[in-house]
């Protein structure tokens, strides 16, 4: 489902494309090559010391002289360590600083992630759009900067956002506003998972995020905008729709649909993906979703509708042309 193959794909702290992650990249490179000396000193000392005083046939039994005590050892081993850990510490806290105290300019793009079990509520209430489980966003450039803000928030137990290459991990708590920003500085898409193990389906609650090009992000936010249009022929599987208990969870602009258990259909095939990344979105992949939810995602909160073949052709027909 996610094509492994492409590199760009991997979610990866060590290949950041975002300003926030590069910060924390940079510190993370700090800290390994810290602990990476501590490393070699200790276990150095522990090698030498081992192959040096290892015991030899022609030993004579005797302890060797005890020794009880040095001022200059005991003063180093205390104090290298103290400048080491303050080191880290200050270093740290620079990061920490950077990333949370961030001013955000007025070209940024605000929005709210809201996480449910097992997908993500995305809404953008400036431009007054509402999606699931795929971010899209524009490119920054130095020339023009847009970085988005997000809000993160739950529905119902902890969540975590965390899309490697983009930003540092960040936990959406119930009845509690968490925050973090990124500021993609190229183009393409970028795999994110939920960090934080939220009940049965946590594994499959990928957030997928586009990072598009002002003009195409531009086009994007006037797509999701638009109304979607409701073409004769598929009628007959709008009132299915509409009668059926689809419409006490998911939203969709212009009908009686108003709830928020689920995702937000107006535009639902212009998603890749269905049910947070479980299966490819496409007609066929949207009747098996709908005929039986918990084929794909066991434990899932959608039941199975159980419509009539006729029925469940029609809604799906109709389904398929919201764009
Ligand atoms: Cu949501 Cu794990």
């Amino acid at each position: 489902m996610l094509a492994a193959a492409d590199p760009n794909l991997i979610p990866s702290i060590f290949r950041p494309e975002s300003v926030p992650a590069h910060a924390i990249h940079e510190l993370s490179l700090f800290v390994l090559a810290v602990t990476a000396g501590i490393f070699v000193v200790v276990f150095g000392l522990i090698a030498y010391a081992t192959f040096r005083f290892r015991r030899r046939p022609d030993d004579d039994g005797r302890e060797p002289a005890q020794i009880y005590g040095s001022n200059p050892v005991e003063v180093a081993w205390t104090t290298v360590p103290l400048l080491i850990v303050v080191v880290l510490s200050l270093a740290t806290a620079r990061v920490i600083q950077q990333v949370q105290n961030a001013p955000k300019p007025a070209s940024a793009v605000d929005v709210e992630l809201v996480g449910h079990q097992w997908w993500w509520e995305i809404r953008y209430p400036k431009l007054g759009i509402v999606t699931a489980n795929e971010l899209h966003v524009p490119v920054s450039s130095p020339g023009r900067p847009m970085p988005t803000f997000l809000d993160l928030r739950s529905a119902d137990v902890i969540h975590s956002f965390w899309v490697p290459r983009l930003a540092g991990k960040t936990d959406l708590v119930p009845n509690r506003r968490n925050h973090m920003w990124i500021e993609p500085q190229r183009t393409g898409l970028f795999i994110g998972q939920c960090a934080e193990y939220c009940g049965t389906q946590h594994a499959k609650m990928l957030l997928r995020v586009y990072v598009h090009t002002p003009e195409d992000f531009d086009r994007w936010v006037r797509e999701q905008k638009a109304p979607a249009g409701v073409p004769p022929a598929v009628a007959p599987g709008r009132r299915v729709f509409e009668q059926t208990a689809c419409v006490n969870c998911h939203a969709l602009s212009g009908t009686i649909a108003d709830g928020r258990f689920g995702p937000d259909l107006s535009h639902l095939m212009s998603r890749e993906t269905l049910g947070a990344g479980a299966l490819t979105n496409s007609a066929a992949g949207l009747k098996d979703w709908i005929r039986s939810p918990d084929r794909f995602k066991p434990g899932v909160l959608m039941p199975a509708m159980n419509l009539p073949e006729s029925d469940l052709d029609q809604l799906v027909a109709y389904l398929a042309t919201l764009k």
